[in-house]
């Protein structure tokens, strides 16, 4: 449960935040603030570390913070296991999400489900917890007797993701490209499943490289990420910018140009 008091801070609070991948570092001082209520979408070109963050918001090991910090509803992030953060609410959803065959996706969301609130889920009741969630977002109920991501197109992988947001409940969703790949039908959907997830209580950070997206989702700000930073924020319309300008008229002067470098 929220407290009064958690609703005035920010839900997400990025300071500073060096992170380095074997040795090299990728985010160098990127700071992001995300509140209750709020849905952020964070651009930016090819290698710029948008995934990188996604990952090191949940505990990847690899990802190794050497300076700054993040904060989550006031506690330290690198404080607390992977596990740790899923049951505190948080959930990401990977850019190229695995197949897990042998597994089905009823056990898969029931595993998880039991995991995030620590205790068993009566099969009557996740059956009721998913239903409308199935309904809402045009999956058929034989989906879950498939197995997680097996021969999925990209399209139900993408659908996947956001039924486990809705089923997850989460307090902070961040869905790295969960648009991409999708046909203009998909894309509703997964939008109507975005929209339907906006609540006062939960943050939404979405990773995107197309402005198509935001059509269906209107975000509270949109960040432009380049070189491991935030070059700029904005409103939408920061968006429509980066569509006609491109990603070069946001690079601070005097910076480098490979992408990535
Ligand atoms: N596990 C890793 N091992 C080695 N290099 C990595 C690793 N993870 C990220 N990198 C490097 O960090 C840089 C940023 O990668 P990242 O995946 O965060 O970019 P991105 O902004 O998500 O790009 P895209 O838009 O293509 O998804 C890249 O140069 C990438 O090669
Ligand atoms: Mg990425």
């Amino acid at each position: 449960m929220t407290k009064e008091s958690d609703m005035d801070r920010p839900l997400l609070a990025v300071e500073d935040l060096h992170v380095a991948v074997e040795g090299k570092e990728i985010l160098r001082g990127l700071d992001l603030s995300v509140s209750a209520g709020e849905l952020h979408a964070l651009m930016g070109p090819n290698g710029s570390g948008k995934s990188t963050l996604s990952f090191c918001l949940m505990g990847h090991p690899k990802y190794e913070i050497t300076a700054g910090r993040i904060r989550y509803r006031q506690e330290d992030l690198a404080t607390l296991s992977p596990d740790e953060r899923s049951r505190r609410g948080i959930f990401l959803a990977f850019q190229y999400p695995t197949a897990i065959p042998g597994v089905t996706i009823a056990n898969f969301l029931r595993a998880a489900l039991r995991g995030v609130r620590g205790g068993d889920v009566p099969v009557k009741e996740f059956r009721q917890t998913v239903k409308p969630h199935l309904k809402a977002l045009g999956i058929p109920d034989a989906f879950m007797n498939r197995y997680v991501n097996d021969g999925f197109s990209g399209g139900e992988k993408k659908r996947l993701e956001i039924l486990q947001m809705a089923v997850l409940s989460p307090l902070l969703a961040v869905l790295d490209e969960t648009d991409s790949g999708l046909d203009i039908d998909a894309l509703k959907t997964v939008a109507a499943g975005i929209n339907a997830l906006r609540s006062p209580q939960r943050g939404i950070l979405v990773i995107t490289h197309y402005q198509r997206l935001l059509n269906y989702v209107k975000p509270d700000a949109v960040h432009v990420m380049m070189d491991g930073r935030i070059v700029r924020s904005g409103g939408s319309e920061l968006a429509l910018e980066l569509e006609s300008k491109g990603y070069e008229g946001f690079r601070p002067s005097g910076a480098s140009v490979g992408v990535g470098s």
